[in-house]
């Protein structure tokens, strides 16, 4: 009897806070637009304009002092979003998970992680973005949900749950033995074997990450009414994760496998059968369709072998995602001119096209490109590529302070799952997702307490505090090319015109708009060199520029474009005065 009184008393309660939520939802929340606006004359959107900056919220800023960062740190760097000259921060998961993948492992999609704070929280933070300009953008993990999110839990309960459909389980070939030869791609065999039925799970990544059963229209319909959910809290979009692996061939056929082994000592096998269906596209046509209605941008962790596979995600009709991430930019690991412009002529040609440079599952720009000596003037002549090329860059926290990646030195340090398998090939992620370095105090200001990864020594100079008060440090190179990206109506829309093709150490180009043209001449190479531009055959006669921006210590307000003396590792970028 008293349980039925006090369940009704909840009851009531949780009817009233329903009715509540409605009436404060269809007053406050933002309604959804009609359709797509453009906000320029020539049909551009939001996100062509905008500047993307990727937040690992564990690492970015630590208001509790927990060790871990989360939202209100987040909150409270805005001020330093918008003067580095950020439109919009992509925060990867802060939904609640059980961690085993950092938040790739969703438990509930429509909350936020005791750890990072509450939906509260993440209004406010939402409400206080939105006063700066700046957008909001989710990470939407729409292939697997953890192994203790509600929807798995009901579907290895029993071979008739309703829920059972919404993954993907088979029989085993005979005891002991999976249901084919396809690897997760974190090691082992992508099937766990699950005694309670007596069937096997497939997952892609961890086996605490069963893959969704995409081809299960609930399973369709209850992931956009999670995109949905959050548009209607004020959220601008979403980056897509492991866009690839949505869909596996019925048939389970075996993936051929090919010679040698990996990091994890299985054997290389071509995911032919388990990756890039065409299948796939349906669904991201029918998730653009949901993000249309809300003006938002879908941005895609798309790892692709080529510029052909990259076109795909654009869609034949540019109806799939409007930022595909080039991954193949991410694959020139060296300051070669040459690469550099046969990639960027590919993108360019297959859509709009969408820059990184490194992000929480690749190792920092700063140590990639950098020769151990020159990394400062490196970290400055790669942020004058890829923020000012034509397309949207998406930047990694800290790479604007010349972060390093701090890898673990001991197999025990290590907090990445794939770094202890793969120990000492693979030492994992950690180095690349360290706290944020924002002054020379202790934990370089991120957090009053031990973090839950090392700073590395590199704080003591490459910091926030200490970059902003010198004019020649990497934060003040990326405030003024970023702020020149703004305002300048050729670096933000023009096209892009390859320039001086054969040179081998220095990589130029104009970016052309109506008629103003900017010329970008970035030395690659740890010598002096000497360039000299004819644009005639770019119809333009003018033979000065205005210099814009440069990294050389020079006075010199122009240059003769017959011959300009670029310094080793070093940028140049004027105005062409026609
Ligand atoms: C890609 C994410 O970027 C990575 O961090 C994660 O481990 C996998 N997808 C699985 O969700």
């Amino acid at each position: 009897m008293r349980n039925r009184i006090r369940r009704g008393k909840t009851f009531l309660k949780s009817s009233l806070l329903c009715f509540l939520t409605i009436l404060l939802g269809t007053m406050v929340l933002p309604k959804a637009k009609a359709q797509v606006k453009p906000v320029d004359a020539e049909g551009h959107e939001w996100w062509q304009h905008a500047v993307f900056y990727e937040i690992y919220p564990r690492s970015f800023a630590d208001s509790n002092n927990d060790g871990v960062g989360d939202l209100n740190g987040i909150a409270s760097k805005l001020d330093y979003l918008k003067n580095l000259g950020v439109d919009a921060v992509w925060i990867t998961p802060c939904y609640p998970s059980p961690q085993v993948d950092f938040g790739y492992d969703v438990s509930d999609y429509e909350n936020i992680d005791p750890m990072y704070g509450t939906l509260a929280d993440f209004e406010r933070l939402a409400s206080e973005a939105h006063k700066r300009n700046i957008r909001i953008i989710m990470d939407f993990v729409m292939n697997h949900t953890s192994d203790q999110h509600p929807w798995f839990k009901e579907s290895r309960s029993s071979r008739d749950n309703p829920k059972r459909d919404w993954y993907i389980w088979r029989d085993g070939k005979g005891p002991g033995q999976p249901p084919n030869n396809w690897e997760s791609t974190f090691g082992g065999s992508a099937w766990q074997f699950d005694p309670t039925t007596g069937q096997y799970y497939y997952h892609y990544f961890y086996k605490q990450q069963p893959d969704l059963n995409w081809r299960n229209p609930a399973v369709e319909k209850a992931m956009f009414g999670v995109t949905r959910w959050w548009y209607q809290r004020g959220v601008a979009g979403f980056r897509l994760d492991a866009v690839d692996t949505l869909f596996e061939d019925p048939d389970l056929h075996n993936n051929p496998i090919l010679p040698g082994k990996n990091q994890y000592g299985d054997p290389n096998m071509a995911n032919v059968y388990n990756t890039k269906l065409p299948e796939l596209h349906g669904v991201l046509q029918r998730l653009r369709k949901v993000a249309d209605e809300y003006d938002a941008v879908l941005i895609g962790e798309t790892w692709t072998k080529n510029i052909a596979e990259l076109k795909q995600y654009y869609g034949e009709d540019n109806n799939e995602l409007q930022m595909p991430m080039d991954f193949l930019f991410t694959k020139v690991d060296k300051l070669s001119p040459d690469e550099f412009r046969k990639q960027i002529a590919g993108v360019n040609a297959a859509g709009w096209p969408v820059y990184v440079l490194s992000n929480h599952d690749i190792v920092r720009a700063y140590v990639r490109y950098g020769d151990g000596v020159h990394n400062d003037a490196i970290a400055k002549v790669m942020a004058g590529l890829y923020l000012t090329l034509r397309g949207t860059p998406i930047m990694y926290y800290g790479e604007e302070i010349g972060m390093t990646n701090n890898d673990p030195k001991r197999r025990q340090d290590v907090k990445d799952p794939i770094g202890k398998l793969g120990w000492p090939k693979d030492k994992g992620r950690d180095g690349e997702r360290t706290p944020m370095q924002w002054n020379t105090s202790e934990n370089a200001g991120f957090s009053e307490t031990k973090p839950w990864l090392p700073v590395p020594a590199s704080y003591k100079t490459h910091n926030v505090e200490t970059e902003l008060k010198n004019p020649d440090s990497i934060l003040n190179f990326y405030k003024r090319v970023l702020a020149l990206r703004h305002d300048d109506a050729a670096l933000r829309d023009g096209d892009y015109v390859a320039l001086n093709k054969n040179d081998h150490n220095v990589l130029s180009y104009l970016r052309r708009y109506k008629d103003e043209a900017v010329l970008v001449a970035l030395n690659m190479s740890s010598s002096k060199q000497q360039v000299s531009f004819d644009l005639r055959a770019q119809g333009i006669k003018a033979n000065m520029a205005s210099t814009l921006l440069t990294t050389m210590k020079t006075n010199q307000e122009k240059a003769a474009l017959r011959s300009i003396t670029l310094a080793p590792f070093s940028v140049y970028i004027g105005k062409i005065e026609e």
